[in-house]
């Protein structure tokens, strides 16, 4: 019998938006593997130094970087951090979002910008930074979701930010694939974090979502983060540019 333990031991993560929410059990996921975890945020530091404590629970080293990912400047300086305080990095989690729900036809230009910016523009300077860090076998997931390939309503900015996010995960997956790294995506279903309070159709969005789930419960943090733990690991090692969905079959429902 072998043991099939998933063990990122001596590994260094970076994890975007890794103080709350999905960021956060992926951040905590990872530690429990073995891995060192850098996170990082924006404005509640609060959040960072509770997850901070999570991860070194864990035995891992955990840093908090505070930098906006929307920002060129802000990432090269974050990935600088990363290699002065480890060395290199083995695992990039792009996981910080933002964006503006409204109707598309109410979408200003700033709007717009702001969250194709975060969510769409973030992933390729990242990895250009981060990649002289990276050597054979590291992995990259960026965190999506279904209004990449679903209509929601309010979700016209984010939706178009996701599905070009999954886009530049294929294109990536190819040109890094020769050096070893392997590029996916998880996209999950509706999951109850801090995100949703920005919902106007909160309450309503929860509870048709978990209605229509087949096995009967909402994604959890937790249900991602183990998804996103697969995709690290070895296990995963033939999976490249794929978005993987992690709904409980929302989605597959007509
Ligand atoms: N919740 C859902 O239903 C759901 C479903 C599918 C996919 N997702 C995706 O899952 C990911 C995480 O979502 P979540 O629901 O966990 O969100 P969340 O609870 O709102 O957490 C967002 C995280 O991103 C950070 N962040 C936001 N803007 C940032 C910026 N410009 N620069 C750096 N960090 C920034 C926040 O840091 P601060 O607190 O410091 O601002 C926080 O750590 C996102 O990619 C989201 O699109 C969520």
């Amino acid at each position: 019998m072998k043991d099939f333990t998933i063990s990122l031991k001596g590994k260094v993560a970076l994890v975007t938006g890794g103080s709350r929410g999905i960021g956060r059990a992926i951040s905590v996921k990872l530690a429990e593997a073995g891995a060192d975890v850098a996170i990082n945020y924006l404005r509640q530091r609060a959040a960072a130094d509770e997850t901070i404590r999570l991860i070194s629970e864990q035995g891992s080293q955990a840093l908090a970087i505070r930098a906006n990912v929307g920002e060129y400047d802000n990432i090269q300086q974050m990935i600088e951090q990363i290699e002065r305080e480890f060395g290199k990095l083995d695992i990039l989690i792009s996981n910080a979002a933002s964006g503006v729900l409204k109707p598309a036809m109410e979408l200003t230009e700033r709007h717009w910008h702001w969250t194709m910016d975060i969510n769409a523009g973030t992933l390729l300077p990242l990895t250009r930074y981060a990649l002289p860090l990276m050597r054979e076998g590291s992995a990259i997931v960026a965190v999506s979701s279904l209004g990449s390939v679903r209509a929601i309503p309010n979700y016209a900015a984010v939706g178009a930010s996701k599905a070009a996010l999954e886009s530049l995960i294929r294109h990536l997956a190819i040109e890094l694939a020769p050096k070893g790294i392997k590029v996916n995506a998880v996209s999950a279903g509706t999951v109850d974090t801090d995100a949703l309070k920005y919902f106007p159709n909160r309450d309503e969005l929860l509870g048709e979502s978990k209605k229509r789930t087949p096995t009967g419960r909402l994604t959890t943090p937790d249900d991602v983060a183990n998804v996103a733990l697969y995709l690290c690991s070895a296990f995963s090692d033939q999976i490249q540019g794929q978005t993987i969905v992690v709904d409980g079959g929302y989605s597959i429902l007509a």
